[in-house]
């Protein structure tokens, strides 16, 4: 396994991070934060539920469409950016099985990464497989190169990053692109605003409680004393950006210690620190982002209930 990311680069960043969101108005914390080893396990939780739709619709499709991705790229390599268990990806791998010599699966997640790599690597004999811990918002320029590769950015995760966040990402990734590489990019589609609210505000509370992750993270790795309890999930759809919300809504006035920023931060009662938005995209949205970061679209693909779509996108000539 490789690590582009120290504990050192992350403590960095959290600090950093923490610091500037719970001294601005509003308070806000970036989602990255959600996801050490619990969380990660949270997530996996909430792919599960019935309200969560995404994954189980983005795996509908790559059940149907492997084959013809397998058949268009052609690839050696799969690098995957948050492959967080790689589960999905497992159908590719299995599709790509007559040209795929390595897997890089990339996360912030270390430790998750490393047991997800062993099972598929244990499942893969004769596929390299090599973990990389690595921020994909800093650490593109670094990943490994070669020829024909697919990325793979699956989950919608794209929809977690602010829009001009995801330009410059989306660039970042053309650039690392040669002629015969692919993106493989999942995005979540705008639809009921109902069905959404619920996927992402579960009737069993898993969702509230990988929201609320973010704040045991912050109490273990910077001496902070939030309690968590005092804190209520909030998930909103914002029509005007086509997003959804996660916030956590402090239930009383209280002020936390952050030890390792020697910092004291008040919260009011029923203020709301923005955790993440899930952004939801329609087509020609994502072919305009696609090709202003110098990408075209070889092919777009969704369930059959429209729900959720994967693009097959390359390096525009
Ligand atoms: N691709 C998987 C997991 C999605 S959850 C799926 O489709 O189910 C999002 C994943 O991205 C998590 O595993 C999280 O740890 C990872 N992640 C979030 N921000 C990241 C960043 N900046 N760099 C690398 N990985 C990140
Ligand atoms: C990882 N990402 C695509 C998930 C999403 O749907 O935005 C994270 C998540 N947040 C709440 N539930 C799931």
């Amino acid at each position: 396994m490789d690590r582009f990311l120290t504990a050192d680069d992350l403590a960095k960043t959290l600090r950093r991070d923490v610091r500037e969101g719970l001294t601005g108005t509003p308070k806000t914390l970036p989602p990255k934060w959600f996801y050490d080893e619990r969380g990660s396990a949270l997530f996996e939780e909430i792919t599960a539920l019935e309200e969560y739709y995404p994954t189980r619709r983005e795996r509908e499709i790559l059940t149907a469409r492997a084959p013809e991705i397998a058949a268009a790229t052609g690839a050696r390599t799969l690098l995957e950016l948050g492959a967080g268990s790689g589960e999905k990806t497992r159908l590719l791998l299995d599709a790509l099985s007559g040209t795929l010599r390595s897997y890089v699966p990339v996360d912030v997640s270390g430790d998750f990464l490393e047991e997800a790599a062993a099972g598929i690597a244990a499942d893969h004999p004769g596929l390299a497989v090599r973990a990389v811990v690595a921020d994909y918002e800093q650490h593109l320029p670094l990943l490994p190169g070669g020829e024909r590769r697919l990325v793979a950015f699956l989950g919608g995760t794209i929809g977690n990053m602010p829009p001009a966040e995801r330009i410059g990402f989306l660039g970042g990734v053309r650039a690392t692109m040669g002629d015969g590489d692919f993106l493989l990019l999942g995005a979540d589609l705008v639809k009921d605003p109902g069905r959404l609210v619920r996927a992402y505000d579960d009737a069993a509370g898993v969702t509230a409680e990988f929201n609320r992750n973010v704040l045991y993270v912050i109490n273990r790795e910077l001496d902070a004393d939030f309690d968590p309890e005092a804190f209520e999930h909030v998930a909103l759809w914002n029509e005007a950006e086509e997003w959804i919300e996660m916030r956590l809504r402090s239930v009383r006035d209280q002020r936390v210690r952050v030890g390792g920023l020697d910092l004291e931060v008040s919260f009011a009662a029923g203020e709301e620190t923005r955790t993440e938005i899930s952004a939801k995209f329609r087509r020609e949205r994502l072919d305009a982002e696609l090709g202003a970061a110098g990408m075209a679209v070889a092919a777009f693909w969704t369930d059959p209930g429209g729900d959720f779509s994967l693009t097959l996108a390359r390096p525009a000539d």
